[in-house]
């Protein structure tokens, strides 16, 4: 039962590919996902698993909500980007991205996606390293019929 032969069987499975954003105020946040799932058409929500020490789970929870962006085959550096540690915080991390805030608290829609998912997290479940959150969608689009990003095996790709 190891967990580095767990994470190389997971990554087998193919997924698509997210930049998470947050908008609380005066503290901008982005972070790559690809835990995110759809899970119910009425009502509308969607599900994302955060590390619990990440920076991602403590500014989704101040928030209480997020975006999430859909990436596309040519913004394989835009995932890449927001996956690294040593990123700059803040307004910066978006300093040359084309984005507009949500209506509802404020989180970067990155205009050069795929489409995004605007959402209030609904319920919260701790489940060992991570944090699961259900969330409501408030807003989605489509915004470009681009190729999407993919991920497996450890690699960015396209389809
Ligand atoms: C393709 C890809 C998918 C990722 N998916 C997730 C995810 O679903 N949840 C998560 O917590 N981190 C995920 N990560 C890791 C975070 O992007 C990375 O650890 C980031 O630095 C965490 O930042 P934070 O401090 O903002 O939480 C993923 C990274 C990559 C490259």
């Amino acid at each position: 039962m190891s967990p580095t032969r767990f994470r190389q069987v997971a990554g087998h499975f193919a997924t698509g590919v997210t930049v998470l954003t947050t908008g609380y105020p005066g503290e901008l946040h982005g972070t790559t996902v690809n835990s995110f799932v759809t899970v119910s058409t009425d009502p509308l929500l969607v599900l994302v698993s955060l590390v619990t020490e990440g920076r991602a789970r403590m500014s989704v929870g101040r928030a209480d909500g997020f975006v999430v962006n859909i990436l596309g085959a040519d913004q394989a550096e835009t995932a890449r980007r927001f996956a690294r540690s040593d990123r700059p915080t803040g307004a910066a991390a978006f300093a040359d991205l084309r984005w507009r805030p949500a209506a509802e608290g404020g989180a970067p829609i990155l205009l050069d996606g795929i489409g995004y998912f605007a959402c209030t997290v609904t319920e919260t479940a701790p489940a060992g390293d991570h944090t699961l959150y259900i969330a409501a969608v408030r807003d989605f689009d489509l915004l470009s019929d681009a190729e999407p990003l993919l991920f497996v095996r450890s690699r960015l790709t396209t389809c």
